[in-house]
């Protein structure tokens, strides 16, 4: 890929709806926090850990996703991760970031719902005035867990309200479809939350009409195996359903066999209001800049689909018009700048 194609994709405005806090939290950083908690780690060194990292679907990364989050106890910890993801997210010029968090891992492990929302909070705040990021906070259900489970994280996160936009679904796809947690759904939204759930990742194409129909979600987090369903393809083009995918997270997990083998190009070519976003970026091999390198190094892209992939990233942005249309602006203007011609 020419140097100025690479330049571009890392250069251009753009927002992130896919990524989960805990998946940012770097090797070094999880043994700095394992130091300063007193955590002991089933891996002697970063080199051991980072060796671990070789997955060969979404439950073995699980295991580890969920035993590096172990060293998150204080609020600071918490603090510490967001900041740092958002120092690589500002060097990638991501003006809007939308984060997952689960704190059904951090409870179960005694850490309380006001100490993991409350560093992450203050991360955004911070992001917000420092560099000028800005972010909404959307709580993800683990769906190996119980539907009771999930609504008693909903109570605990009551008083919390005004730090959260919206909840998500996420952890282990297959075998529990979205219809699980319907009721859990239903009260969201009766309280004005958005709503977004991990559909078709793994799990089959059915989990993303019934995400839809059920949960009434408005956003399908990855969605890639929509297109082994022609009728559901041609639903989420007519709705304009966003689809947060996530191209370094589905080679590393084994959705695709590789980069050249995705099928981000073929949901474009449907119509579909596709994103590319993270996932869980210190795992899957980079940030959002370097998921847009990888996508287009491997891929017949050109510099008018990352103009699009930038303009629908805002479009599928919890945002309100007024505001994406700023963003839309900014993203026009650097396309017509000398960087983005
Ligand atoms: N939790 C963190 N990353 C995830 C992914 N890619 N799918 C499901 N749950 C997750
Ligand atoms: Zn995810």
């Amino acid at each position: 890929m020419s140097t100025s194609l690479s330049t571009l994709l890392r250069q251009m405005p753009k927002a992130e709806l896919h990524i989960h806090i805990e998946g940012s939290l770097e090797p070094e950083l999880i043994f700095a926090l394992a130091v300063r908690n007193g955590v002991t780690l089933a891996y002697d060194s970063v080199e051991s850990l980072r060796r671990a990292y070789a997955f060969t679907d979404l439950q073995s990364f699980l295991d580890i996703y969920y035993a590096g989050a172990s060293v998150l106890l204080t609020e600071q910890d918490f603090f510490d991760m967001t900041w740092a993801y958002l120092l690589r997210a500002a060097a990638d010029n991501v003006r809007r970031t939308e984060i997952f968090f689960d704190p059904q891992t951090h409870i179960a492990r005694g850490v309380t719902f006001a100490t993991a929302i409350d560093g992450i909070d203050r991360a955004l705040q911070q992001g917000n005035t420092e560099l000028g990021i800005s972010s909404g906070l959307i709580m993800c259900f683990l769906r190996h867990l119980s539907e009771d489970e999930a609504l008693q994280t909903l109570e605990q996160a009551l008083p919390h309200r005004h730090q959260f936009i919206g909840v998500g679904l996420d952890s282990s796809e297959r075998g529990h479809p979205p219809e699980k947690f319907a009721r859990v759904f239903a009260r969201c939204r009766e309280m004005g939350l958005h709503l977004v759930a991990h559909a078709g990742e793994e799990g089959p194409p059915e989990y993303i009409g019934t995400a839809l129909d059920l949960l009434h979600v408005e956003r399908i987090d990855h969605g890639v195996r929509c297109l082994e369903d022609p009728a559901l393809v041609r639903r989420l083009a007519q709705e304009q359903v966003p689809l947060t995918v996530c191209p370094l997270s589905n080679v590393k997990l084994r959705v695709f066999d590789s980069m050249a083998d995705h099928n981000l190009p073929a949901l474009l070519d449907a119509g579909l209001l596709v994103t590319v976003n993270s996932d869980d970026p210190a795992y899957f091999g980079g940030c959002l800049g370097d998921n847009f390198v990888a996508l287009f190094d491997a891929l017949p892209l050109q510099r008018e689909h990352a103009q699009q992939l930038a303009r629908n990233s805002f479009q599928a942005a919890f945002l309100d018009s007024e505001c994406k249309q700023r963003y839309l602006d900014e993203v026009a203007a650097f396309f017509k700048s000398p960087t983005g011609t």
